[in-house]
Protein backbone atom coordinates (compact mmCIF):
# COMPACT_ATOMS: atom_id res chain seq x y z
CA UNK A 1 0.00 0.00 0.00
CA UNK A 2 1.59 3.33 -0.86
CA UNK A 3 1.94 5.68 1.93
CA UNK A 4 1.82 9.45 1.73
CA UNK A 5 5.18 10.33 2.22
CA UNK A 6 6.67 7.30 0.28
CA UNK A 7 9.10 9.02 -1.79
CA UNK A 8 10.76 11.51 1.03
CA UNK A 9 13.65 11.05 2.33
CA UNK A 10 14.35 12.84 6.16
CA UNK A 11 17.87 13.71 7.27
CA UNK A 12 17.06 13.79 10.95
CA UNK A 13 19.76 15.15 13.01
CA UNK A 14 17.11 15.89 15.77
CA UNK A 15 18.12 15.15 19.72
CA UNK A 16 15.57 15.69 22.44
CA UNK A 17 11.61 15.07 22.91
CA UNK A 18 10.29 17.83 19.96
CA UNK A 19 12.61 16.99 17.37
CA UNK A 20 12.39 13.56 17.27
CA UNK A 21 8.35 13.43 17.78
CA UNK A 22 8.92 15.90 14.90
CA UNK A 23 10.30 13.41 12.29
CA UNK A 24 8.39 10.25 13.73
CA UNK A 25 5.35 11.71 12.70
CA UNK A 26 6.88 11.91 9.16
CA UNK A 27 8.21 8.59 9.35
CA UNK A 28 4.91 6.55 10.77
CA UNK A 29 3.18 8.63 7.11
CA UNK A 30 5.85 6.72 5.27
CA UNK A 31 9.11 9.32 4.93
CA UNK A 32 12.50 7.58 4.81
CA UNK A 33 13.62 9.05 8.47
CA UNK A 34 17.48 8.62 9.03
CA UNK A 35 18.67 9.90 12.16
CA UNK A 36 21.82 11.04 11.93
CA UNK A 37 23.78 10.37 15.77
CA UNK A 38 27.22 10.86 16.20
CA UNK A 39 29.14 8.02 17.02
CA UNK A 40 29.37 8.37 20.80
CA UNK A 41 25.26 8.68 20.81
CA UNK A 42 22.82 11.10 20.70
CA UNK A 43 21.94 13.20 24.34
CA UNK A 44 18.10 11.46 24.42
CA UNK A 45 19.53 8.26 24.52
CA UNK A 46 20.48 7.90 27.42
CA UNK A 47 19.09 10.93 28.96
CA UNK A 48 15.73 9.88 31.21
CA UNK A 49 17.99 7.66 33.85
CA UNK A 50 16.49 3.95 33.62
CA UNK A 51 17.66 2.71 30.33
CA UNK A 52 15.78 -0.31 28.54
CA UNK A 53 18.26 -2.36 26.09
CA UNK A 54 20.52 0.72 25.91
CA UNK A 55 18.28 3.42 25.42
CA UNK A 56 15.57 5.16 27.19
CA UNK A 57 11.96 5.26 27.46
CA UNK A 58 10.90 8.32 25.58
CA UNK A 59 14.30 7.44 22.74
CA UNK A 60 11.80 4.40 21.79
CA UNK A 61 8.58 6.42 22.08
CA UNK A 62 10.08 8.83 19.85
CA UNK A 63 12.25 7.10 17.47
CA UNK A 64 10.03 4.57 16.30
CA UNK A 65 10.53 3.81 11.98
CA UNK A 66 13.71 5.14 11.87
CA UNK A 67 16.94 4.13 10.13
CA UNK A 68 20.00 4.69 12.48
CA UNK A 69 23.15 6.08 10.98
CA UNK A 70 26.31 7.75 12.50
CA UNK A 71 27.90 10.10 11.84
CA UNK A 72 31.12 12.69 13.23
CA UNK A 73 30.00 15.94 11.63
CA UNK A 74 33.24 17.48 13.21
CA UNK A 75 35.09 14.96 10.96
CA UNK A 76 35.62 16.49 7.56
CA UNK A 77 34.88 12.94 5.59
CA UNK A 78 31.50 12.26 8.09
CA UNK A 79 30.82 16.13 6.94
CA UNK A 80 31.74 15.32 3.59
CA UNK A 81 29.42 12.09 3.82
CA UNK A 82 26.31 14.21 5.24
CA UNK A 83 26.70 16.55 2.29
CA UNK A 84 26.64 13.24 -0.17
CA UNK A 85 23.24 12.34 1.77
CA UNK A 86 21.67 16.04 1.64
CA UNK A 87 21.91 16.21 -2.21
CA UNK A 88 19.66 12.80 -2.31
CA UNK A 89 17.37 14.10 0.58
CA UNK A 90 13.86 16.21 0.86
CA UNK A 91 14.25 17.59 4.45
CA UNK A 92 16.24 18.27 6.78
CA UNK A 93 15.15 18.89 10.54
CA UNK A 94 16.96 19.41 13.90
CA UNK A 95 16.57 20.84 16.96
CA UNK A 96 20.22 21.88 18.45
CA UNK A 97 20.75 25.32 19.69
CA UNK A 98 21.04 27.74 17.24
CA UNK A 99 23.91 28.55 15.86
CA UNK A 100 25.26 25.22 16.37
CA UNK A 101 24.51 23.31 12.66
CA UNK A 102 26.44 26.81 11.42
CA UNK A 103 29.49 25.82 13.35
CA UNK A 104 29.62 22.84 11.67
CA UNK A 105 29.08 24.84 8.36
CA UNK A 106 26.12 23.06 8.17
CA UNK A 107 23.45 26.22 8.41
CA UNK A 108 20.63 26.44 5.50
CA UNK A 109 22.66 28.86 3.36
CA UNK A 110 25.08 26.19 3.16
CA UNK A 111 23.19 23.52 2.68
CA UNK A 112 21.14 25.13 0.47
CA UNK A 113 24.22 25.84 -2.43
CA UNK A 114 24.04 21.70 -2.30
CA UNK A 115 20.50 21.07 -2.42
CA UNK A 116 18.66 24.44 -3.39
CA UNK A 117 15.22 21.91 -3.00
CA UNK A 118 16.13 21.11 0.44
CA UNK A 119 13.21 21.96 3.59
CA UNK A 120 15.00 22.13 6.45
CA UNK A 121 13.08 22.65 9.56
CA UNK A 122 15.58 24.64 12.44
CA UNK A 123 13.66 23.74 15.55
CA UNK A 124 14.69 25.95 19.20
CA UNK A 125 13.45 27.34 21.75
CA UNK A 126 13.37 31.23 20.87
CA UNK A 127 13.96 30.93 16.81
CA UNK A 128 16.46 31.77 14.84
CA UNK A 129 16.59 35.25 15.56
CA UNK A 130 15.13 37.61 18.02
CA UNK A 131 16.41 38.98 21.65
CA UNK A 132 16.26 35.52 23.12
CA UNK A 133 17.75 33.17 20.27
CA UNK A 134 20.65 32.35 21.89
CA UNK A 135 18.72 30.43 24.88
CA UNK A 136 18.79 26.99 25.12
CA UNK A 137 15.43 25.86 25.78
CA UNK A 138 13.62 22.31 27.18
CA UNK A 139 9.54 22.56 27.09
CA UNK A 140 9.10 23.79 30.40
CA UNK A 141 10.69 27.03 29.22
CA UNK A 142 8.70 27.81 26.77
CA UNK A 143 5.27 26.64 28.87
CA UNK A 144 6.54 29.02 31.28
CA UNK A 145 6.91 32.14 29.11
CA UNK A 146 3.93 31.34 27.21
CA UNK A 147 1.77 31.31 30.26
CA UNK A 148 0.27 27.88 30.45
CA UNK A 149 2.09 27.14 33.42
CA UNK A 150 1.17 29.78 35.80
CA UNK A 151 -2.58 28.97 33.86
CA UNK A 152 -2.38 25.22 35.09
CA UNK A 153 -1.51 26.47 38.40
CA UNK A 154 -4.90 28.92 38.12
CA UNK A 155 -6.89 25.57 37.41
CA UNK A 156 -5.90 24.37 40.56
CA UNK A 157 -5.35 27.92 43.13
CA UNK A 158 -4.25 30.93 41.44
CA UNK A 159 -3.17 32.05 45.16
CA UNK A 160 -1.13 28.77 44.53
CA UNK A 161 2.17 27.89 42.56
CA UNK A 162 2.49 27.40 39.09
CA UNK A 163 2.36 23.59 38.18
CA UNK A 164 4.33 22.20 35.41
CA UNK A 165 2.58 20.86 32.63
CA UNK A 166 3.23 16.80 33.03
CA UNK A 167 4.14 15.69 29.29
CA UNK A 168 6.48 18.22 27.57
CA UNK A 169 3.89 19.92 25.68
CA UNK A 170 6.23 22.57 25.33
CA UNK A 171 7.74 19.72 22.84
CA UNK A 172 5.20 17.91 21.23
CA UNK A 173 3.05 20.76 20.08
CA UNK A 174 5.92 22.49 18.28
CA UNK A 175 7.25 19.04 17.16
CA UNK A 176 3.68 18.47 15.65
CA UNK A 177 3.73 22.07 14.24
CA UNK A 178 6.77 21.63 12.40
CA UNK A 179 5.74 18.57 10.77
CA UNK A 180 2.60 20.15 9.53
CA UNK A 181 5.00 22.79 8.23
CA UNK A 182 7.07 20.44 6.39
CA UNK A 183 4.84 18.60 4.55
CA UNK A 184 2.96 22.34 3.52
CA UNK A 185 6.80 23.06 2.33
CA UNK A 186 6.78 19.80 0.58
CA UNK A 187 3.91 20.41 -1.33
CA UNK A 188 4.94 23.75 -2.13
CA UNK A 189 7.99 22.67 -3.58
CA UNK A 190 6.61 19.62 -5.63
CA UNK A 191 4.93 22.77 -7.76
CA UNK A 192 7.62 25.31 -7.67
CA UNK A 193 10.70 22.94 -7.35
CA UNK A 194 11.68 25.61 -4.90
CA UNK A 195 12.65 24.20 -0.96
CA UNK A 196 12.54 26.54 2.11
CA UNK A 197 13.81 27.36 5.84
CA UNK A 198 11.44 26.45 8.33
CA UNK A 199 12.12 27.99 11.48
CA UNK A 200 9.95 26.53 14.56
CA UNK A 201 10.43 28.46 18.40
CA UNK A 202 8.48 26.28 20.85
CA UNK A 203 7.78 29.97 22.47
CA UNK A 204 5.77 31.07 19.19
CA UNK A 205 4.20 28.03 19.43
CA UNK A 206 3.05 27.82 22.76
CA UNK A 207 1.99 31.03 22.61
CA UNK A 208 -0.35 30.11 19.32
CA UNK A 209 -1.68 27.20 21.57
CA UNK A 210 -3.15 29.67 24.29
CA UNK A 211 -6.08 31.13 22.97
CA UNK A 212 -6.44 32.18 26.99
CA UNK A 213 -3.75 34.90 25.11
CA UNK A 214 -6.32 36.48 23.11
CA UNK A 215 -8.85 36.57 26.23
CA UNK A 216 -6.63 38.34 27.40
CA UNK A 217 -6.26 41.40 24.85
CA UNK A 218 -9.94 41.10 24.42
CA UNK A 219 -11.30 41.53 28.18
CA UNK A 220 -7.90 42.64 30.36
CA UNK A 221 -8.60 40.00 32.39
CA UNK A 222 -6.76 36.38 33.55
CA UNK A 223 -8.44 33.73 32.80
CA UNK A 224 -9.37 32.59 35.88
CA UNK A 225 -10.67 36.68 36.46
CA UNK A 226 -12.94 35.88 33.02
CA UNK A 227 -14.13 32.59 34.00
CA UNK A 228 -15.40 33.39 37.64
CA UNK A 229 -17.04 36.37 35.85
CA UNK A 230 -18.26 35.07 33.13
CA UNK A 231 -19.54 31.37 34.49
CA UNK A 232 -22.96 31.92 34.85
CA UNK A 233 -26.08 30.03 34.88
CA UNK A 234 -26.07 26.39 35.54
CA UNK A 235 -22.87 25.03 33.91
CA UNK A 236 -21.00 22.83 36.23
CA UNK A 237 -17.78 21.08 35.38
CA UNK A 238 -14.18 20.47 36.44
CA UNK A 239 -12.23 17.72 39.26
CA UNK A 240 -14.50 15.60 41.25
CA UNK A 241 -13.67 13.28 44.11
CA UNK A 242 -15.09 10.22 44.71
CA UNK A 243 -15.81 8.08 47.44
CA UNK A 244 -13.34 5.72 46.73
CA UNK A 245 -10.56 8.64 46.59
CA UNK A 246 -10.43 8.78 42.43
CA UNK A 247 -11.30 11.84 40.59
CA UNK A 248 -13.76 11.71 37.83
CA UNK A 249 -13.72 14.85 35.19
CA UNK A 250 -17.08 16.29 34.58
CA UNK A 251 -17.87 18.84 32.06
CA UNK A 252 -21.94 19.90 31.75
CA UNK A 253 -21.25 22.77 29.91
CA UNK A 254 -23.92 21.95 26.37
CA UNK A 255 -27.21 23.86 27.21
CA UNK A 256 -28.42 19.73 26.82
CA UNK A 257 -25.86 18.58 29.17
CA UNK A 258 -26.83 21.27 32.05
CA UNK A 259 -30.56 20.13 31.13
CA UNK A 260 -29.21 16.71 32.00
CA UNK A 261 -27.78 17.75 34.94
CA UNK A 262 -30.49 19.52 36.55
CA UNK A 263 -32.47 16.01 36.26
CA UNK A 264 -29.57 13.89 37.88
CA UNK A 265 -29.45 16.09 40.95
CA UNK A 266 -32.89 17.04 40.67
CA UNK A 267 -32.50 21.07 40.59
CA UNK A 268 -33.45 23.54 38.42
CA UNK A 269 -30.20 25.36 39.49
CA UNK A 270 -27.28 22.73 40.07
CA UNK A 271 -23.97 24.14 41.67
CA UNK A 272 -20.46 22.87 41.58
CA UNK A 273 -21.40 21.73 45.47
CA UNK A 274 -24.20 19.95 44.37
CA UNK A 275 -22.59 18.07 41.76
CA UNK A 276 -19.24 17.70 44.39
CA UNK A 277 -21.54 16.11 47.00
CA UNK A 278 -23.24 13.60 44.57
CA UNK A 279 -20.26 12.95 42.69
CA UNK A 280 -18.76 12.27 46.22
CA UNK A 281 -21.27 9.77 47.44
CA UNK A 282 -20.48 7.49 44.31
CA UNK A 283 -16.79 5.35 43.44
CA UNK A 284 -15.31 6.54 41.01
CA UNK A 285 -16.70 3.85 37.68
CA UNK A 286 -19.64 3.92 39.08
CA UNK A 287 -20.54 7.70 38.56
CA UNK A 288 -18.56 7.90 35.76
CA UNK A 289 -21.09 5.25 33.99
CA UNK A 290 -23.91 7.18 35.75
CA UNK A 291 -22.71 10.60 34.17
CA UNK A 292 -21.99 9.54 30.67
CA UNK A 293 -25.50 7.14 30.57
CA UNK A 294 -27.21 10.86 31.28
CA UNK A 295 -25.25 12.15 28.41
CA UNK A 296 -22.93 14.02 30.47
CA UNK A 297 -19.27 14.75 29.61
CA UNK A 298 -17.22 12.95 31.72
CA UNK A 299 -14.63 10.62 32.46
CA UNK A 300 -12.58 8.97 34.89
CA UNK A 301 -9.50 10.13 35.56
CA UNK A 302 -6.80 7.05 34.85
CA UNK A 303 -3.56 6.06 36.10
CA UNK A 304 -1.79 5.61 32.95
CA UNK A 305 -1.74 1.58 34.30
CA UNK A 306 -5.19 2.29 33.59
CA UNK A 307 -4.71 4.01 30.03
CA UNK A 308 -2.79 0.82 28.77
CA UNK A 309 -5.29 -1.48 29.25
CA UNK A 310 -8.61 0.59 28.14
CA UNK A 311 -10.48 -1.23 25.88
CA UNK A 312 -11.66 1.60 23.55
CA UNK A 313 -8.00 2.10 22.73
CA UNK A 314 -7.84 -1.42 22.57
CA UNK A 315 -10.84 -1.49 19.67
CA UNK A 316 -9.28 1.25 17.72
CA UNK A 317 -5.86 -0.59 17.19
CA UNK A 318 -3.84 2.18 19.46
CA UNK A 319 -1.47 -0.52 20.66
CA UNK A 320 1.58 -1.86 18.19
CA UNK A 321 3.96 -4.10 19.13
CA UNK A 322 7.33 -3.80 17.79
CA UNK A 323 10.29 -6.53 18.48
CA UNK A 324 13.52 -4.17 19.54
CA UNK A 325 16.78 -6.25 18.98
CA UNK A 326 18.18 -5.27 22.41
CA UNK A 327 14.92 -4.71 24.70
CA UNK A 328 12.91 -7.27 23.22
CA UNK A 329 8.92 -6.36 22.57
CA UNK A 330 7.85 -3.19 23.51
CA UNK A 331 4.15 -2.10 23.27
CA UNK A 332 3.58 1.70 22.08
CA UNK A 333 1.17 3.80 20.53
CA UNK A 334 -0.05 3.47 16.83
CA UNK A 335 0.30 6.31 14.77
CA UNK A 336 -2.84 8.03 16.46
CA UNK A 337 -4.78 9.55 12.81
CA UNK A 338 -6.98 7.50 10.86
CA UNK A 339 -6.40 7.57 6.87
CA UNK A 340 -9.07 6.26 5.07
CA UNK A 341 -6.64 5.64 2.12
CA UNK A 342 -2.91 5.91 3.74
CA UNK A 343 -3.46 4.70 7.24
CA UNK A 344 -0.27 5.39 8.88
CA UNK A 345 1.73 2.68 10.15
CA UNK A 346 4.65 1.83 12.52
CA UNK A 347 6.93 -1.15 11.66
CA UNK A 348 9.75 -0.74 13.61
CA UNK A 349 11.49 -0.20 17.13
CA UNK A 350 13.76 2.39 17.27
CA UNK A 351 16.88 1.75 15.94
CA UNK A 352 20.23 0.58 17.61
CA UNK A 353 22.91 3.02 17.58
CA UNK A 354 24.35 3.24 14.54
CA UNK A 355 22.10 0.19 13.69
CA UNK A 356 21.95 1.19 9.60
CA UNK A 357 25.06 2.82 8.91
CA UNK A 358 26.41 0.28 6.68
CA UNK A 359 23.55 -0.23 4.75
CA UNK A 360 23.04 3.65 4.05
CA UNK A 361 26.48 4.77 3.18
CA UNK A 362 26.47 1.13 1.11
CA UNK A 363 23.22 1.26 -0.88
CA UNK A 364 22.68 5.53 -0.90
CA UNK A 365 26.27 6.67 -1.16
CA UNK A 366 28.09 3.47 -2.89
CA UNK A 367 31.01 3.41 -0.12
CA UNK A 368 32.68 0.34 -0.82
CA UNK A 369 34.10 -2.20 2.47
CA UNK A 370 37.63 -0.58 2.34
CA UNK A 371 36.60 2.88 2.85
CA UNK A 372 34.34 1.82 5.37
CA UNK A 373 37.03 0.34 7.27
CA UNK A 374 38.94 3.79 7.01
CA UNK A 375 36.36 5.38 8.18
CA UNK A 376 35.76 3.39 11.21
CA UNK A 377 39.27 3.62 11.70
CA UNK A 378 39.47 7.62 11.35
CA UNK A 379 36.64 7.40 13.65
CA UNK A 380 34.66 9.65 11.22
CA UNK A 381 31.71 7.21 11.48
CA UNK A 382 30.31 4.62 14.14
CA UNK A 383 30.22 0.88 13.76
CA UNK A 384 29.17 -0.16 10.64
C1 LIG B 1 18.38 20.68 23.95
C2 LIG B 1 19.56 21.62 24.13
C3 LIG B 1 19.37 22.52 25.34
C4 LIG B 1 20.81 20.74 24.34
O1 LIG B 1 21.94 21.57 24.42
P1 LIG B 1 23.39 20.98 24.09
O2 LIG B 1 23.51 19.61 24.66
O3 LIG B 1 24.38 21.99 24.52
O4 LIG B 1 23.33 20.78 22.53
P2 LIG B 1 23.56 21.85 21.37
O5 LIG B 1 22.41 21.77 20.47
O6 LIG B 1 23.91 23.21 21.88
O7 LIG B 1 24.88 21.28 20.70
C5 LIG B 1 24.96 20.02 20.19
C6 LIG B 1 26.42 19.68 20.04
O8 LIG B 1 26.51 18.37 19.50
C7 LIG B 1 27.26 18.42 18.31
N1 LIG B 1 26.76 17.40 17.41
C8 LIG B 1 25.46 17.09 17.09
N2 LIG B 1 25.43 16.08 16.21
C9 LIG B 1 26.70 15.74 15.96
C10 LIG B 1 27.32 14.77 15.14
N3 LIG B 1 26.60 13.93 14.41
N4 LIG B 1 28.65 14.72 15.13
C11 LIG B 1 29.41 15.53 15.88
N5 LIG B 1 28.89 16.47 16.68
C12 LIG B 1 27.56 16.57 16.71
C13 LIG B 1 27.03 19.81 17.77
O9 LIG B 1 28.00 20.16 16.85
C14 LIG B 1 27.12 20.61 19.07
O10 LIG B 1 28.47 20.70 19.43
P3 LIG B 1 29.08 22.04 20.11
O11 LIG B 1 28.49 22.09 21.48
O12 LIG B 1 30.54 21.79 20.12
O13 LIG B 1 28.67 23.20 19.25
C15 LIG B 1 19.76 22.49 22.87
O14 LIG B 1 20.06 21.66 21.79
C16 LIG B 1 18.57 23.34 22.51
O15 LIG B 1 18.29 24.37 23.14
N6 LIG B 1 17.81 22.96 21.46
C17 LIG B 1 16.67 23.71 21.00
C18 LIG B 1 15.48 23.54 21.93
C19 LIG B 1 15.10 22.11 22.08
O16 LIG B 1 14.82 21.43 21.13
N7 LIG B 1 15.08 21.64 23.30
C20 LIG B 1 14.82 20.24 23.55
C21 LIG B 1 13.44 19.94 23.62
S1 LIG B 1 12.97 19.70 25.34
Amino acid sequence: MKMPLDDIRVLDMTHVWMGPWCTMMLAEMGAEVIRVEPPWGAIDRLSEGMTFGGASFTFHHLNLNKKGLTLNLKHPEGKRLFKELLKKSDVLVQNMSPGSMEKLGLGYDELKKINPKIIYAAMSGFGQYGPYTRRNSYAPIAEAMSGHTRLTGDGVDPNGPPIEMAMAYGDLGPGTLAAMAIIAALRYRDHTGIGQMIDVAQFDCMTALNPALTGFNLSGMLLHEMRKKSRGGSNVGGMFKTKDGGYVFMGAWSPSAVENLKKLLGSDEPTKEMASQYIGDHNRDEIAKILIDADIAAAPVYQINETVVDPHLKARDMWVTVEHPTAGKITVPNFPVKMSETPGRITSAAPLLSQNTREILTNLLGVKEEELTKLMEEQAIGDA
